[in-house]
């Protein structure tokens, strides 16, 4: 295997369209190069950093999560699907990852300093909210990860773990740690617009379309859509930048020439709104359907997701034990 990618997901919400276009289908392909093994990883844990008076939301979104993965084409046969918590060697990596990391660097990271401002923690920070980041090196080592796919906000997580694997490797003596690469997404395929325009697809703003939702509710939101305000009459020529419509026709109809006749027609004027979302509907009821009816397959036998979940975790686990007792090693703590 020369690739070992590393992926998760906070499982704190269902799976939207932004998680679909930015890493799912990502996912999807990787899993297909036969030089490649993914593990893909709900990061229950951290999602318990901030959510440790809530469990039960977590435990409530793991099997969901796990459900939009298989809905979308991740197949547990060749990709190891596993949850956080059930692999003890992380937090145990993790503490011994925690001294080679001070406090002053982790209260310069970008990422953690701007979750704390959205979540409004202002001086109560949770204390393992606040080293998470630790903890994510330890999920990315602990399988020797070679490649992690993430976005733009997620660099300085990937940047910090491979300071620590290059400090543990240098303080122990060892290579038992893999300094892994960031696979950024491609220019323009970064996260997905919302459906009201303001900012990227997320739970917080409530501007996303699941992965799981049903016909009606996703022709509902296509219909409030975030269009050109100042295209009033049909016959006024509307805009396309910043039109959500038209940034998804790009994103998810294969026929860009199509795509391109509208645009224009929209630009010169004569083109309404409700004709191009009522287009922009079929094209997705075409994508999302089968997605749908898979995930509502899986989801008939929970108990089917929960062994598959279980299995995966068992395998990953492993992988971990054998790059514990390295680190131990390393460290000369290997007593018996
Ligand atoms: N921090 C990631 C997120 O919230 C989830 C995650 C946890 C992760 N561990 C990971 C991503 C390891 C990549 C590698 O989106």
């Amino acid at each position: 295997m020369n690739k070992v990618i590393l992926t998760g997901d906070r499982p704190t919400g269902k799976l939207h369209l932004g998680h679909y276009v930015g890493s799912l289908q990502n996912r999807v392909k990787m899993q297909e190069d036969p030089d490649t093994h993914i593990y893909v990883m709900i990061a229950d844990q951290q999602a318990l950093t901030d959510n440790a008076k809530t469990p039960e939301k977590v435990q409530q979104n793991l099997l969901e999560v796990a459900l939009d993965y298989l809905a979308v084409g991740l197949d547990p046969e060749r990709s190891t699907i596993l949850i956080q918590s059930q692999i003890p060697q992380l937090p145990e990596l993790t503490m011994y990852y925690l001294n080679l990391v001070t406090m002053a660097r982790l209260n310069r990271n970008p990422t953690v300093k701007s979750e704390i401002q959205e979540k409004g923690f202002n001086e109560s920070i949770p204390a393992g909210f606040f080293m998470y980041p630790v903890s994510q090196a330890a999920d990315i080592t602990a399988f020797k990860a070679t490649h992690v796919p993430v976005g733009e906000d997620q660099r300085p997580m990937l940047e910090q773990t491979r300071e620590i694997a290059r400090d543990f490797n240098r303080t122990y003596h060892t290579e038992a740690l893999v300094e892994p690469d960031i696979i950024l997404p491609p220019k323009g395929h970064g996260r997905l617009v919302g459906i009201d325009g303001k900012g990227k697809m997320s739970k917080s703003l409530n501007n996303g379309i699941y992965l799981s939702d049903s016909a009606d509710e996703i022709q509902k939101k296509v219909m409030s859509m975030y269009t050109d305000p100042n295209h009033i009459r049909v016959e006024d020529p509307g805009q396309i930048e910043g039109n959500v419509v038209f940034t998804y026709l790009d994103v998810f109809d294969d026929d860009k020439e199509k795509v391109q006749k509208l645009k224009d027609h929209y630009q010169k004027g004569g083109l309404g709104d409700v004709k191009i979302k009522r287009y922009l509907n079929e094209v997705l009821q075409a994508k999302l359907q089968p997605i749908r009816e898979r995930r509502e397959e899986f989801a008939k036998d929970r108990e089917a997701v929960r062994t598959m979940l279980k299995a995966g975790s068992e395998k990953a686990e492993r992988v971990a034990a054998q790059t514990l007792d390295e680190v131990k090693a390393a460290m000369g703590i290997n007593y018996f």
